[in-house]
């Protein structure tokens, strides 16, 4: 098989070879991506609405398999700009926000208030606030948030729902930088915290409904998923019998994982996730005698890593004894994560992409880190300087985790739907890098 043909499945399901009259190109939800790199810049990201409908589709018609209410809530952390939440907004979707900052990116996209909720292990005074006036509901991390959430509650206009955060003690397999859900994690609470939680939670009539756990990102076996939730069940048996509170909410949090490289196809069907959840939390309701509670997932990268794709510029070429280096002009501060931990990824070039790779070729970032690499060993053609090139499964926790290092200028973002382009988010300018900057009045 041809690299081309090993390598599309990774792109926005969009994706299409046209010859527009200079030779094979890369296209992206109809729009030629040498064009969009010429009209927007490098590095550029580009958003396929296609491929994130279809995702947000499959979630929804996995779903109806459960007999209960379900729900999605859009991970924020994966991706946030105004673009992004209208659009988990307009899937009817709930958005996840990690405190103050996320919380007012909803509020700029006028995101509905009932389908937000709060995450946060260490939320700070600010986050709480925030969250008790803007959001529908808050995932409690730990008891100290909770007792805090108590002494701010009397003063609050309206509360918001609370879920508890369990830890499970079974976390994915996964990168261990990835796994939130083990014994020594420093996320959530463990069965006897949770009960001390329901207790002081209904001795101070907070509204809790709803219990919560996260394994942890980018697993392609849920088997990890069935012992949590039997243990969250036989919790919330447990709370039923002993304190008569009733679990109306159970969110298992997300982590599905994506392809990011030819090596990790095919993609892994959401429909597989979905379904196996739907039916261990029907069968473990009715075995414990527990009405349905709505189920609520909470997907990141597999609504919207595929729908991204990267566009970058080589600028040099250079061979050192082992490696032909491609020198691009976007690297860790767009994509930490290769850097982070150790991420792989695949690329095309954007003209002629069915090239014949010739060599691997590393693709390495313009920063002053010698881990700014990007892709190891990849097999690549020929590549000049000036050429482009095309990451894909770049949509979530780039730009998010991004950073200035360097001065690096954040990338422009444009969404791209039936052959028009729109810029979402434009490139950061030399001038936003001292924004924030004061003029102390030095003696
Ligand atoms: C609490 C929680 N929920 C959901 C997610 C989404 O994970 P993913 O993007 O891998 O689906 C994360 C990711 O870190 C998370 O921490």
């Amino acid at each position: 098989m041809s690299h081309l043909a090993a390598r599309l499945p990774l792109f926005p399901i969009t994706t299409t070879v046209q010859d527009r009259g200079a030779g094979p190109v890369l296209c992206v939800g109809g729009c030629d991506l040498a064009a969009l790199a010429a009209a927007f810049g490098t590095p550029l990201y580009v958003y396929d609405q296609a491929t994130l409908d279809a995702a947000a589709d499959a979630y929804c018609a996995a779903g109806r398999a459960y007999p209960g209410d379900f729900a999605v809530t859009f991970a924020g952390k994966a991706l946030l700009m105004t673009a992004a939440a209208q659009w988990v907004d307009r899937q009817g979707f709930w958005l996840d926000c990690t405190g103050a900052g996320e919380l007012a990116i909803a509020a700029a996209a006028k995101m509905d208030p009932a389908r937000i909720l709060v995450h946060g292990v260490n939320k700070s005074e600010d986050d709480l606030r925030a969250a008790l006036t803007q959001a529908a509901v808050i995932v409690v991390d730990n008891l100290t948030e909770l007792e805090h959430i108590v002494a701010l509650a009397s003063n609050a206009p309206r509360l918001p729902d609370l879920w508890l955060r369990v830890r499970p003690g079974v976390a994915v397999d996964t990168h261990s930088y990835r796994q939130t859900g083990q014994h020594d994690s420093k996320f959530g609470m463990d069965p006897t915290e949770i009960e001390q939680a329901v207790a002081l939670a209904l001795a101070t009539r907070l509204p809790l409904t709803g219990l919560h756990f996260h394994q942890g990102s980018q697993f392609f076996d849920p088997s990890p998923l069935l012992p949590a939730l039997d243990l969250v069940l036989e919790l919330a048996q447990m709370l039923r019998a002993r304190y008569g509170w009733t679990m109306q909410v159970l969110s298992p949090g997300g982590g599905w994982g994506v392809a990011y490289h030819e090596d990790e196809l095919p993609q892994p069907a959401i429909a597989d996730y979905v379904t196996l959840i739907a039916q261990h939390v029907r069968a473990g309701c009715a075995q414990r005698g527990l009405p349905l509670p709505r189920l609520q997932l909470e997907p990141g990268r597999s609504l919207v890593a595929r729908g991204g794709v990267a566009l970058y510029r080589v600028g040099a070429v250079k061979q050192t004894p082992h490696r032909r280096w491609l020198l691009i002009d976007g690297g860790m501060a767009d994509n930490p994560r290769p850097a982070l931990y150790g991420a792989r990824y695949s690329a095309l070039p954007v003209h002629a992409p069915d090239r014949p790779a010739h060599s691997p070729a590393w693709l390495a970032g313009p920063y002053c880190e010698s881990g700014d690499v990007l892709i190891e060993a990849l097999p690549l053609p020929e590549l000049a300087p000036g050429e482009l090139v095309a990451l894909p499964a770049s949509g979530a926790y780039h730009l998010n985790m991004g950073s200035n290092y360097n001065g690096a200028r954040k990338p422009a973002v444009v969404w791209v739907r039936d052959a028009t382009a729109y810029l979402v988010q434009r490139r950061e300018r030399v001038q936003d890098l001292t924004a924030r900057d004061l003029l102390p009045e030095w003696e």
